[in-house]
Protein backbone atom coordinates (compact mmCIF):
# COMPACT_ATOMS: atom_id res chain seq x y z
CA UNK A 1 0.00 0.00 0.00
CA UNK A 2 1.79 3.64 -0.51
CA UNK A 3 0.20 6.75 0.39
CA UNK A 4 -1.73 8.76 -2.54
CA UNK A 5 -3.48 11.78 -0.71
CA UNK A 6 -1.95 12.90 2.71
CA UNK A 7 -3.86 13.53 5.80
CA UNK A 8 -3.30 17.23 5.51
CA UNK A 9 -4.09 17.16 1.33
CA UNK A 10 -7.40 15.96 2.51
CA UNK A 11 -7.78 18.36 4.62
CA UNK A 12 -6.77 21.28 2.67
CA UNK A 13 -9.18 20.13 0.03
CA UNK A 14 -12.70 19.30 2.32
CA UNK A 15 -11.74 22.72 2.84
CA UNK A 16 -12.29 24.22 -0.70
CA UNK A 17 -15.03 21.95 -1.22
CA UNK A 18 -16.79 23.26 2.00
CA UNK A 19 -16.17 26.99 0.57
CA UNK A 20 -17.31 25.98 -3.44
CA UNK A 21 -20.49 24.59 -1.39
CA UNK A 22 -20.95 27.80 1.21
CA UNK A 23 -20.43 29.94 -1.36
CA UNK A 24 -23.41 27.91 -3.89
CA UNK A 25 -25.91 28.20 -1.03
CA UNK A 26 -25.48 30.57 0.54
CA UNK A 27 -27.66 30.86 3.64
CA UNK A 28 -30.44 28.90 2.22
CA UNK A 29 -31.26 26.07 4.07
CA UNK A 30 -29.54 23.01 2.75
CA UNK A 31 -30.60 18.96 3.47
CA UNK A 32 -26.96 16.80 3.17
CA UNK A 33 -27.67 13.02 2.39
CA UNK A 34 -24.68 10.95 2.69
CA UNK A 35 -24.20 7.43 0.89
CA UNK A 36 -23.63 5.19 3.13
CA UNK A 37 -20.74 3.72 3.69
CA UNK A 38 -18.19 5.32 2.33
CA UNK A 39 -18.90 8.99 2.65
CA UNK A 40 -19.46 8.89 6.34
CA UNK A 41 -15.52 10.11 7.04
CA UNK A 42 -15.98 12.89 3.90
CA UNK A 43 -19.54 13.50 5.74
CA UNK A 44 -18.48 14.06 9.11
CA UNK A 45 -15.96 16.90 8.44
CA UNK A 46 -17.44 18.83 5.32
CA UNK A 47 -20.81 19.24 7.70
CA UNK A 48 -18.57 21.31 10.38
CA UNK A 49 -17.63 23.50 7.70
CA UNK A 50 -20.70 24.37 6.01
CA UNK A 51 -22.48 27.62 7.51
CA UNK A 52 -25.66 27.76 6.69
CA UNK A 53 -28.94 26.39 8.07
CA UNK A 54 -28.11 22.20 7.56
CA UNK A 55 -30.14 19.02 7.95
CA UNK A 56 -27.88 15.45 7.68
CA UNK A 57 -29.36 11.98 6.79
CA UNK A 58 -28.06 9.04 4.92
CA UNK A 59 -28.73 6.63 2.31
CA UNK A 60 -27.96 3.30 1.31
CA UNK A 61 -28.03 2.14 -2.41
CA UNK A 62 -28.36 -1.81 -2.69
CA UNK A 63 -27.99 -3.70 -5.99
CA UNK A 64 -30.68 -5.85 -6.55
CA UNK A 65 -29.97 -9.51 -5.59
CA UNK A 66 -29.15 -11.57 -8.70
CA UNK A 67 -28.62 -8.78 -11.37
CA UNK A 68 -24.89 -8.16 -11.83
CA UNK A 69 -25.02 -4.56 -12.38
CA UNK A 70 -28.76 -3.66 -12.48
CA UNK A 71 -30.66 -1.04 -10.97
CA UNK A 72 -30.67 -0.22 -7.52
CA UNK A 73 -32.76 -0.08 -4.21
CA UNK A 74 -32.62 3.04 -2.07
CA UNK A 75 -32.99 2.58 1.47
CA UNK A 76 -34.03 6.18 2.64
CA UNK A 77 -35.49 5.39 6.31
CA UNK A 78 -32.17 8.03 7.54
CA UNK A 79 -32.93 10.68 4.87
CA UNK A 80 -35.73 13.51 6.60
CA UNK A 81 -38.32 14.71 4.35
CA UNK A 82 -36.83 16.50 1.06
CA UNK A 83 -39.82 17.43 -0.90
CA UNK A 84 -39.65 21.04 -1.87
CA UNK A 85 -35.75 20.83 0.05
CA UNK A 86 -32.17 21.56 -1.54
CA UNK A 87 -30.79 18.82 -1.03
CA UNK A 88 -26.14 17.96 -1.33
CA UNK A 89 -25.89 14.13 -1.88
CA UNK A 90 -22.17 12.93 -0.43
CA UNK A 91 -20.12 9.95 -1.72
CA UNK A 92 -16.50 8.58 -1.75
CA UNK A 93 -16.10 8.23 -4.78
CA UNK A 94 -17.17 8.60 -8.44
CA UNK A 95 -15.97 5.63 -10.06
CA UNK A 96 -18.16 4.21 -13.10
CA UNK A 97 -20.68 6.70 -11.86
CA UNK A 98 -23.33 4.48 -11.87
CA UNK A 99 -23.98 4.52 -8.03
CA UNK A 100 -24.70 8.25 -7.84
CA UNK A 101 -26.18 8.28 -11.04
CA UNK A 102 -28.82 5.86 -9.89
CA UNK A 103 -29.02 7.26 -6.31
CA UNK A 104 -30.20 10.71 -8.08
CA UNK A 105 -32.61 9.26 -10.17
CA UNK A 106 -34.25 7.56 -7.18
CA UNK A 107 -33.76 10.96 -5.07
CA UNK A 108 -35.18 12.96 -7.97
CA UNK A 109 -38.27 10.90 -7.61
CA UNK A 110 -39.28 12.56 -4.06
CA UNK A 111 -39.12 16.30 -5.65
CA UNK A 112 -36.64 17.96 -4.03
CA UNK A 113 -36.37 21.82 -4.48
CA UNK A 114 -32.69 21.72 -6.15
CA UNK A 115 -30.16 18.69 -6.36
CA UNK A 116 -26.56 18.70 -6.39
CA UNK A 117 -23.72 16.07 -5.46
CA UNK A 118 -19.83 15.94 -4.28
CA UNK A 119 -17.43 13.46 -4.02
CA UNK A 120 -14.22 13.36 -2.40
CA UNK A 121 -12.57 11.53 -5.68
CA UNK A 122 -13.18 11.04 -9.37
CA UNK A 123 -11.30 8.24 -10.88
CA UNK A 124 -9.78 8.90 -14.23
CA UNK A 125 -10.97 7.35 -17.79
CA UNK A 126 -14.04 4.86 -15.61
CA UNK A 127 -17.10 7.02 -15.97
CA UNK A 128 -20.27 5.10 -18.14
CA UNK A 129 -22.66 7.98 -17.09
CA UNK A 130 -23.49 11.25 -18.50
CA UNK A 131 -23.75 13.08 -15.48
CA UNK A 132 -20.87 14.67 -13.67
CA UNK A 133 -20.36 15.40 -9.70
CA UNK A 134 -21.42 19.23 -9.00
CA UNK A 135 -18.27 19.49 -6.31
CA UNK A 136 -15.08 17.37 -6.71
CA UNK A 137 -12.26 16.71 -4.38
CA UNK A 138 -9.60 15.07 -6.18
CA UNK A 139 -9.09 13.48 -9.47
CA UNK A 140 -7.23 10.28 -9.58
CA UNK A 141 -5.36 7.52 -11.21
CA UNK A 142 -7.38 4.61 -12.25
CA UNK A 143 -6.12 2.86 -8.91
CA UNK A 144 -8.00 0.86 -6.18
CA UNK A 145 -7.89 3.06 -3.24
CA UNK A 146 -8.73 2.93 0.68
CA UNK A 147 -9.01 5.44 3.85
CA UNK A 148 -10.78 8.04 4.86
CA UNK A 149 -14.18 6.30 4.57
CA UNK A 150 -13.03 3.78 1.46
CA UNK A 151 -12.91 -0.04 1.99
CA UNK A 152 -11.28 -2.79 0.47
CA UNK A 153 -13.27 -5.67 1.95
CA UNK A 154 -14.61 -3.87 4.72
CA UNK A 155 -11.41 -3.03 5.75
CA UNK A 156 -9.22 0.54 6.05
CA UNK A 157 -12.11 3.43 6.39
CA UNK A 158 -10.32 4.40 9.50
CA UNK A 159 -7.13 5.95 7.77
CA UNK A 160 -6.88 9.16 7.71
CA UNK A 161 -5.54 9.32 4.37
CA UNK A 162 -5.85 7.82 1.12
CA UNK A 163 -3.71 5.30 0.23
CA UNK A 164 -3.41 3.01 -3.49
CA UNK A 165 -3.98 -0.85 -2.96
CA UNK A 166 -0.94 -2.03 -5.18
CA UNK A 167 -1.12 -5.42 -7.40
CA UNK A 168 0.84 -7.98 -4.33
CA UNK A 169 -2.22 -6.39 -2.23
CA UNK A 170 -4.78 -6.97 -4.33
CA UNK A 171 -3.56 -10.78 -4.78
CA UNK A 172 -2.66 -11.31 -0.94
CA UNK A 173 -6.04 -10.06 0.35
CA UNK A 174 -3.38 -8.65 3.33
CA UNK A 175 -2.01 -5.81 2.57
P1 LIG B 1 -19.43 3.42 -9.19
O1 LIG B 1 -20.89 3.08 -9.14
O2 LIG B 1 -18.68 2.55 -10.17
O3 LIG B 1 -19.15 4.89 -9.38
O4 LIG B 1 -18.82 2.95 -7.84
C1 LIG B 1 -19.00 3.63 -6.70
C2 LIG B 1 -18.72 2.74 -5.50
O5 LIG B 1 -17.75 1.72 -5.79
C3 LIG B 1 -18.10 3.62 -4.45
O6 LIG B 1 -19.10 4.22 -3.64
C4 LIG B 1 -17.24 2.63 -3.71
O7 LIG B 1 -18.00 1.97 -2.74
C5 LIG B 1 -16.81 1.62 -4.74
N1 LIG B 1 -15.46 1.92 -5.27
C6 LIG B 1 -15.14 2.27 -6.53
N2 LIG B 1 -13.81 2.45 -6.66
C7 LIG B 1 -13.28 2.22 -5.44
C8 LIG B 1 -11.93 2.26 -4.91
O8 LIG B 1 -10.94 2.56 -5.59
N3 LIG B 1 -11.80 1.95 -3.59
C9 LIG B 1 -12.85 1.63 -2.79
N4 LIG B 1 -14.11 1.59 -3.23
C10 LIG B 1 -14.33 1.88 -4.55
MG1 LIG C 1 -19.40 3.02 -1.44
Amino acid sequence: MRTLITEEEVRLTVGRMASEINACYGRRPLTIVGVLTGSIVLLADLIRLLEMPLRVGVVQASSYQGVERGPISLNAEFMPEITGHDVLLIDDIFDTGRTLAEVIACVRELAPAGLRSAVLLRKTGRQEVGMQPDFVGFQIPDEFVVGYGLDYHDEFRNLPYIAALEPADLANQNP
